[in-house]
């Protein structure tokens, strides 16, 4: 994902990617990769799903780079890493609004992503659309965290319980 060759895009969202706290991001792990790989994942995703769905793209693409800009520590607890999935979209948000400008679109963005875990109900369009790349992103880059061995029984698991049910009709 670091090689984007899509100039509008990049244009859209240069002066975050250019933020000497923002790639900060880039240090901390999340979901088996960095947090700045799946910010840019979530991000430009999302803006090609809005270009599409003629949504309003620019804020997509911004808010959705910072939906989780917040910082956190390798040695967190299991119980602060529980709290933090609830806290964090409060987090990126003031981090965000420190250095950038904005809109209450974005704002409603970064502050609704982890809807319906926290119960912040997306305001607009582009919020749900977010919402729900996070956690089609999030389910791959953990799914690929695990070994392919484990994929392997995973999917056997799966093709197992599919055809018990199809079995049970
Ligand atoms: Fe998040
Ligand atoms: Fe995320």
């Amino acid at each position: 994902m670091k090689n984007i060759n899509d100039y509008e895009y990049i244009s859209l969202v240069s002066d975050i990617l250019d933020n000497k706290d923002f790639n900060k991001l880039s240090t901390i792990e999340h979901h088996g990769t960095n947090r700045l790989d799946h910010s840019i994942k979530v991000s430009y995703y999302s803006y090609l799903a809005a270009k599409k769905l003629n949504l309003k793209y620019k804020e997509v693409a911004r808010a959705g780079l910072l939906h989780d800009f917040f910082m956190s520590y390798e040695d967190r607890t299991s119980f602060e890493r529980f709290i933090s999935t609830f806290t964090h979209p409060k987090y990126a948000l003031i981090n965000a609004s420190k250095l950038f400008d904005l809109n209450d679109r974005e704002k409603n963005i970064i502050r609704t992503h982890m809807f319906p875990i926290n119960l912040a109900v997306p305001r607009y369009l582009e919020s749900w659309l977010v919402s729900i790349v996070d956690k089609g992103v999030a389910f791959y880059e953990f799914y690929h965290s695990y070994s392919p061995i484990f994929r392997t029984a995973i999917n056997y698991l799966y093709f197992f319980i599919l055809f018990s049910l199809y079995r049970a009709d």
